[in-house]
């Protein structure tokens, strides 16, 4: 499987992540090097790479390239955990970043009585492993997702928790492509997502690239067609759960879920333990990402409102665990309030 993210070794001790740059998809399929730290902070940040695995993944490659850079520093753990801060204050509610960082800023202490290059061989090490083991990860999520996927269902899904989202595989598409191989008469409504429609973008780009039957609908849609019959379950990926099960999800994700149980269709999030922060007991404490207010206003380089209107651009929004049915993750299906027994 092609990875949306991979570490490229030039010898032991360095080398570069290449990744599918997501903002030029559906118009241009193309990769690009990310070779210093400071680059993946921008790679992040403008969204090049995105989707809280991935981001997670980029994260620890950000750390081996701070090491690589840091390699001759007296202060070698200050100064890598120093970019290590900055690189993680890219995005704020995907937890996935804090957690790989974190794990690879372990590793470092666990070893600091290695010289600085034994380190650096070490994380790089670890990060080809944390790809490794994510998509593992979302195949074993896709398996236990597509026992509650009903015989010729369709799935409406938001943003994009695919692939793309992550090094493969997907997680919300990763059940998706789990039930599609056992039934290939599923289908999929993909929001469009907007503001930067990675629905539309990202994930009727990888759908129709696996003949999964599959429709786009514009973000006010989704209870009309739950209305007519037409949608069987929900499924979305997740950027952060607290330890209730509130999920945050991309900004939309708490209405259609709304829409979701009124109509007494099951809404189901699929995420990995790594999107479940075991600091946070509710959803009032994640943070939510405001982001330029040039995503709502201009679509293909032009403006589509006056420019004097007020604009605010929540990135995320936090699900309530009363509306979620399951937390689909690598250990089983969880209900929302038990989520809290994996950390025990
Ligand atoms: O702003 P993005 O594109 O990074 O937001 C992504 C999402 O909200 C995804 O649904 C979430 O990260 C789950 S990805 C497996």
């Amino acid at each position: 499987m092609e990875k949306t993210i991979a570490w490229i070794e030039k010898d032991k001790c360095n080398g570069f992540s290449r990744m599918i740059d997501q903002t030029v998809i559906p118009y241009e399929y193309k990769k690009i090097d990310i070779k210093t730290s400071s680059e993946m902070y921008d790679a992040i940040k403008t969204m090049v790479v995105r989707g809280a695995p991935a981001i997670g993944i980029a994260g620890a490659h950000g750390v081996v390239l701070s090491a690589i850079e840091n390699i001759q520093s007296d202060d070698f753990f200050g100064d890598v955990k120093k970019q290590a801060d900055f690189i993680n204050s890219s995005r704020p509610t995907a937890v996935n970043l804090a957690w790989a960082i974190k794990r690879q800023l372990d590793l470092m202490e666990k070893n600091k009585h290695l010289s600085n290059r034994e380190i650096t061989e070490l994380l790089i090490k670890n990060a080809v492993k944390m790809e490794d083991e994510d998509i593992e990860i979302n195949k074993k999520i896709g398996e236990f997702g597509s026992a509650i996927v009903p015989k010729g269902a369709t799935i409406l899904t938001h943003c994009n928790a695919g692939a793309l989202a992550t090094v493969g595989w997907g997680t919300a598409l990763g059940v998706v492509r789990s039930a599609y191989m056992k039934d290939k008469t599923i289908k999929v409504f993909a929001d469009e997502t907007r503001p930067r429609q990675q629905g539309a973008r990202l994930t009727t780009y990888e759908l129709i690239r696996d003949n999964i039957d599959t429709t786009l609908i514009t973000d006010g849609m989704g209870a009309y067609f739950m209305k007519k019959g037409m949608v069987d379950v929900v499924i979305t990926g997740a950027d952060r759960i607290a330890l209730n099960g509130d999920s945050a999800n991309k900004i939309g994700t708490y209405m259609l879920a709304i829409a979701a149980n009124y109509h007494n269709i099951p809404f189901y999030i699929a995420a990995p333990k790594s999107t479940i922060d075991p600091k946070i007991k509710s959803g009032d404490e994640i943070v939510i990402e405001l982001r330029d207010k040039s995503e709502v206003t201009i679509i293909n380089d032009k403006p589509i409102c006056d420019e004097r209107v007020n604009i605010v651009n929540p990135g995320f929004d936090v699900t309530p665990g009363s509306l979620i049915k399951g937390i689909i993750t690598e250990y089983g299906i969880f209900k929302p309030d038990e989520i809290y027994k994996l950390f025990e």
